[in-house]
C-alpha cells in the first residue's frame, strides 16, 4: 500500500491594499443591532492590519472559546427553538429534541468566532453594517424573521397560528398586493473603499448569528438522519431520536429542519451564502453515500467500489471531508463572506483552509476515539465504526503493516472476531499514532493559517480550539 501524505493548503497572497479610509457618519441605530454591537468580548484594541509572516509565534494569552463567547452561544441556542414551531407539535418535539441535551455547540462557534476575526477586513464591511444597523435595510434581526411573502401563503395551516392561516372551508381568494416596501439607498461613505481593520469592539452581524443557527440546524438534520442510517441506539450518552421516536420520524424531523433552514438561509440576502450551504447539503449526502458504498455498496447497487488499497484511504479522507469538513469550511467562508470580504481578499480563502483543516482534524480525531475510549469521549459504545464495517484511519494505516487486515477491511469485519481481530491489529500497529499525526499536520495548518488575520482575542479563540479539537478539552 503506497504511504499517504497529507494533501498541501494553498492560501493566496494577501488583500491589495486600500487607498481610504472611511468615516462612519452618525446614524440611528436600531435596538436589535445595538444588542449585536454590545456583547463585547475584546480587551484593548485590535492591532495589525497587515498580516503578519506565517510563521508568527501564537500569541500566549489566548482566551478560552467558549467563555469569550458563553452569552452568544447560549443566545443563539434559545432563539434557535423559535425557528422550529410547527403545526404538528410532535414534529416540533422531535425536531428541537437534540438541541436540548448539552452539545458543544462547535460549529456555531467556529461561524462566531471567524465573524468578529475578520469583521470590518473586507472592502465590503461598512455596506454590510450599514445593512445591519439601518432600519428597513433587511439585516436586522427582527426582519431576519420577517417572512418574505404572504403569511397565510407561508404557513397554509397552523392553529399556533391562525390569524396567519387561511382557513380550508371557503376558497382561496386574491388579497390587492400591497406595493413592496423600497429599501433605504445606503449613504454613499458605506459603498467607497476603506483601509482594511478590524472592527472595535469586536462585533458580529445579525445575519452571521443567524448563519451560525443555520449550521448547527444542518448539523442536526444530518445527525438524525445519521442516526437512522447507523441504527444508533444512543446520542450524547441519551436515546437517539429514532430510538426514542422511531424512524420514519426522525428522518421527516430532519426534513423539516432543513427546510426551516432553507427559509432562514435565503432570508441572508446572499446568493454566494445560500450557494455555499447548500452545496454542504450535497457534500454531506455524497459523504453518507461514499460511507454507505464503502460497507453496502453491492446490496445497494452502488458502482465503483474501491479497487487498489490506496484508494480506501483517498476514499476515507474525500468521506472525511464531506462529513465533517465541508459544514466547517464553508460555513466560516460564509460567515466572512456576510461580514463584506469580497473576491480577490485573501479573508475568504484563510477562512475555508482553517475550516477545512479543522474539521478533518476533528473526524481523524473521533475516528481513533472510536479505538480507544469510546462511549465515554463519544457518548456511544467504542468500536462503532467497525461494527457498521467502516475501515477509518487506525485500521487503514494498520492494513500497511499488517496484509490480515485487508482482508478483514475488505470483507468489511462481517465474520465472528473480525472486530476483535481488527482492534487487536491496530492495537499492536502505528495506526493510531499515525492517524494523530495526521490530525496534528491538519491542525498545525488551521493555526497556520490563522496566521494572516489580524491578531484580536476572537483569533486566539481560533488557535486554541486547533489544540482542543486534536486533546479534546474542551
Ligand atoms: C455523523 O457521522 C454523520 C454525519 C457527520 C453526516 C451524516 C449525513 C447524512 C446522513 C446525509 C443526510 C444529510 C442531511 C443534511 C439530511 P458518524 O456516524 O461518523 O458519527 P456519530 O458517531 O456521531 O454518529
Ligand atoms: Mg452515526
Amino acid at each position: 500500500m503506497r504511504r499517504w501524505s497529507a494533501p498541501k493548503v494553498r492560501v493566496s497572497g494577501p488583500s491589495p491594499s486600500r487607498t481610504c479610509a472611511v468615516t462612519r457618519a452618525c446614524r440611528k441605530y436600531s435596538v436589535q443591532a445595538q444588542q449585536q454591537r454590545l456583547l463585547p468580548t475584546q480587551h484593548g484594541e485590535p492591532t495589525n492590519p497587515v498580516p503578519p509572516p506565517p510563521n508568527a509565534q501564537p500569541n500566549p494569552n489566548r482566551p478560552d472559546p467558549y467563555k469569550l463567547l458563553a452569552p452568544q452561544l447560549e443566545h443563539l441556542r434559545q432563539t434557535l427553538l423559535n425557528l422550529l414551531g410547527s403545526a404538528h407539535p410532535g414534529l416540533s418535539e422531535i425536531a428541537k429534541y437534540y438541541f436540548l441535551h448539552p452539545s458543544k455547540q462547535l460549529r456555531p462557534l467556529l461561524v462566531l468566532l471567524f465573524s468578529q476575526a475578520t469583521n470590518g477586513l473586507g472592502g465590503g464591511w461598512h455596506l454590510k453594517q450599514w445593512a445591519a444597523e439601518c432600519e428597513g435595510a433587511g439585516g436586522r434581526t427582527e426582519e431576519l424573521d420577517r417572512p418574505l411573502t404572504r403569511a397565510d401563503v407561508l404557513n397554509d395551516f397552523n392553529p399556533n397560528m391562525s390569524d396567519h392561516t387561511a382557513s380550508f372551508e371557503t376558497s382561496f381568494t386574491v388579497r390587492t398586493p400591497r406595493p413592496p416596501r423600497q429599501p433605504p439607498l445606503p449613504p454613499p461613505e458605506a459603498t467607497s473603499t476603506h483601509a482594511p481593520a478590524l472592527t472595535s469592539p469586536l462585533c458580529l452581524l445579525p445575519t452571521q448569528v443567524r448563519l451560525a443557527q443555520i449550521v448547527e440546524m444542518i448539523h442536526v438534520a444530518s445527525l438524525l438522519h445519521d442516526d437512522v442510517i447507523d441504527k444508533s441506539p444512543l446520542r450524547r450518552g441519551v436515546a437517539s431520536a429514532p430510538a426514542a421516536f422511531g424512524n420514519k420520524l426522525s428522518v421527516l424531523a430532519g426534513d423539516f429542519l432543513l427546510g426551516r433552514t432553507s427559509a432562514a438561509l435565503s432570508r441572508l440576502g446572499d446568493n454566494e451564502v445560500v450557494e455555499l450551504i447548500a452545496s454542504v447539503i450535497a457534500n454531506l449526502v455524497e459523504g453518507e453515500i461514499l460511507q454507505l458504498k464503502s460497507v453496502h455498496g453491492e446490496e445497494l447497487g452502488l458502482k465503483g467500489a474501491p479497487s487498489a488499497t490506496e484508494d480506501y484511504f483517498n476514499i476515507y479522507l474525500q468521506k472525511t471531508y464531506m462529513k465533517t469538513a465541508s459544514l466547517m469550511a464553508k460555513g466560516v467562508r460564509a460567515a466572512v463572506v456576510l461580514g463584506g470580504c469580497r473576491e480577490g481578499e485573501v479573508w475568504k480563502e484563510v477562512a475555508y483552509a482553517y475550516g477545512r483543516n479543522l474539521g478533518i482534524a476533528f473526524q481523524l480525531v473521533d475516528d481513533i476515539l472510536d479505538y480507544e475510549s469510546g462511549e465515554a469521549a463519544l457518548g456511544k459504545p467504542g468500536g462503532a465504526d467497525l461494527k457498521l464495517g467502516l475501515a477509518t484511519g487506525p485500521a487503514l494505516f494498520a492494513w500497511e503493516e499488517h496484509p490480515d487486515m485487508g482482508h478483514l477491511i475488505k470483507r468489511k469485519f462481517s465474520q465472528d472476531g473480525d472486530v476483535e481481530l481488527a482492534r487487536d491489529l491496530v492495537r499492536r500497529s502505528s495506526g493510531v499514532e499515525r492517524t494523530r499525526d495526521l490530525a496534528l499536520r491538519h491542525a498545525d495548518k488551521a493555526r497556520e493559517v490563522l496566521a494572516m488575520l489580524p491578531d484580536s482575542d476572537a483569533k486566539g479563540a481560533l488557535e486554541v480550539l486547533t489544540e482542543r479539537v486534536v486533546k479534546r478539552t474542551w
